[in-house]
C-alpha cells in the first residue's frame, strides 16, 4: 500500500511538517477519520482520495480556527523607515505582499553589509575564490584591449572591493567608480580600496541599477578615458531573465565603441547544481527579523529547482502575520499565512550557449572568455552593427 511522505503534504497544502505530525497523532487517537498504516515502526498516512480529502478538510478548519499564538501582528519599527527610502519601502511591501519575497539586494544594507565582509574574508563561498581566478587569468587580455593605455574601472555592485583591487593593482585605472545599492557597501568599499590605494581617484555611486539607466548616469559623466564597466561575483545570476535583459540592455547603451564590459557568471554543472549550503553561511536573517519575523522559528528551505534552473533559498513562516506599516503617514497592512513559503535568494546557472545567446541578445559580441571548471568570466565589447 502506498503511504504519503509528511514533507510533500505538507508542501501541497501549505502547512508545516509538524501540522501533519498532529494530524497523524490525533489519527492514531481517533480524532479525525485519517486512515494509518504502520510501516517500520511508524505510523504513515496512506496515499487514498479518501485521505486527501481528509487533509484538506482539517487544513481548513486549521485556518479558520488558527490560535492566536499562530497569528503574530507586528508593527515594523522605525529602523525599517531610516534604513531604507519610499519606493524602496514600497517596493519590499509589495514584494512581500505579492511575490512572496524579500529581494535580495535590500540584505546588503546595515549587518548584511557586515556579513558579506565576513564572508569574503572567510572564503565560505567557492564562487569568489574562482571569481578571482578568472580575473587573474584575464588581466593581460584586459591590458590588451586597451593596448596598455589607462581606462575608468566602473564596478557595478561593487561589494567590499575585491575583484578591483586586482584589477587597480594593474596601475591603468584613471578612476575607480563603485557602484551599489547599498551605503554601507560603498562605504567598506572605498575604506578598503582606499587602505590598499591611497593615492587611487575613487568615485562613490549610489544606485539601484534595476531602476537607473546606465546610460544617463555613465555617457555624460566620463572623461576622456575609455572604459572597463565590471559585473563580478556572479551577481547575474541572482535576477530573473526580465531583469537581466534590462540591466545588459542598460550596460549596452552607456558603452561606448572603445569600452569592455567584463561579467562572471555560474555555469550549469553538477557541482553548482548541488552546492547549496554555503548559502546558508551568507545569508543571516536581519532583514525578515526586522520586519518582525521570528526568524529562529522558520524552516529553510534550500533547493536546486530543476525548471527554472535555479538555486533558491526559502523560509517558511511557522504562524500567520498580519504586518502593519505606515508609508508616506497611510497605514498599510499585509497578512501572511502560516507556512507561507518566502523567497530570500535565487541564484540561476547557465550552459555557455545560453549566456552568449544573453549577451549578443542585448548587442554585445564576445572579446574573450576565459573559465575554471564552474564559472566562466566573458569579455565583452559592443556588437558592430
Ligand atoms: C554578490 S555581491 C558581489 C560583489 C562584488 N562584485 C564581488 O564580486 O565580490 C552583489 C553586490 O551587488 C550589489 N547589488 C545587488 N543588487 C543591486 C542593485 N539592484 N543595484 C545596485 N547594486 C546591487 C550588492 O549590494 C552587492 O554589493
Amino acid at each position: 500500500m502506498m503511504t504519503l511522505v509528511n514533507s510533500q503534504i505538507a508542501k501541497k497544502l501549505g502547512l508545516n511538517k509538524a501540522t501533519i505530525g498532529n494530524y497523524i497523532q490525533d489519527a492514531i487517537e481517533g480524532k479525525n477519520s485519517l486512515q494509518t498504516i504502520k510501516v517500520n515502526e511508524k505510523v504513515k498516512l496512506v496515499d487514498s482520495p479518501h485521505n486527501w480529502l481528509e487533509l484538506g478538510r482539517l487544513a481548513e478548519v486549521g485556518k479558520k480556527y488558527r490560535p492566536s499564538s499562530a497569528q503574530k501582528s507586528v508593527t515594523v519599527p522605525e529602523k525599517f523607515y531610516t534604513l531604507f527610502d519610499d519606493e524602496s519601502q514600497f517596493e519590499i511591501i509589495r514584494d512581500l505582499e505579492i511575490e512572496k519575497q524579500i529581494d535580495l539586494k535590500y540584505y546588503y544594507y546595515k549587518e548584511g553589509a557586515a556579513v558579506w565582509n565576513q564572508a569574503i574574508d572567510s572564503k565560505v563561498s567557492f564562487i569568489t575564490l574562482e571569481v578571482e581566478e578568472l580575473l587573474r587569468k584575464s588581466l593581460g587580455l584586459i591590458c590588451g584591449h586597451f593596448n596598455n593605455h589607462k581606462y575608468n574601472l566602473i564596478d557595478i555592485g561593487c561589494g567590499n572591493g575585491q575583484p578591483a583591487d586586482l584589477i587597480i593593482e594593474q596601475k591603468q585605472v584613471a578612476s575607480y567608480i563603485a557602484c551599489d545599492i547599498s551605503p554601507d557597501i560603498l562605504q567598506n568599499c572605498k575604506q578598503f580600496i582606499h587602505s590598499k590605494f591611497p593615492n587611487q581617484q575613487i568615485e562613490t555611486s549610489h544606485f539601484d541599477f534595476q531602476k537607473v539607466s546606465l546610460e544617463t548616469h555613465f555617457k555624460s559623466w566620463t572623461n576622456k578615458n575609455p572604459n572597463l564597466f565590471m559585473f563580478a561575483g556572479n551577481t547575474i545570476c541572482n535576477h530573473t531573465k526580465h531583469d537581466r535583459y534590462y540591466l545588459l540592455n542598460s550596460i549596452t547603451r552607456a558603452m561606448d565603441k572603445h569600452d569592455l564590459f567584463l561579467i562572471t557568471y555560474t555555469l550549469d554543472t553538477d557541482k553548482n547544481k548541488s552546492s547549496l549550503s554555503y548559502v546558508r553561511n551568507m545569508l543571516n536573517y536581519w532583514l525578515p527579523s526586522l520586519l518582525g519575523i521570528d526568524t529562529e522559528k522558520v524552516e529553510t528551505e534550500v533547493r536546486y529547482n530543476h525548471e527554472t534552473k535555479c538555486k533558491e533559498l526559502n523560509i517558511l513562516l511557522d504562524k500567520a502575520y498580519v504586518m502593519n506599516f505606515q508609508v508616506q503617514n497611510q497605514d498599510k497592512v499585509i497578512k501572511l499565512d502560516q507556512s507561507e513559503k518566502i523567497n530570500l535568494w535565487k541564484h540561476y546557472v547557465f550552459s555557455l550557449n545560453e549566456i552568449i545567446d544573453e549577451l549578443k541578445d542585448a548587442g554585445l559580441q564576445l572579446s574573450f572568455s576565459v573559465a575554471t571548471n564552474d564559472n566562466v568570466l566573458i569579455g565583452c565589447r559592443l556588437a558592430l552593427k
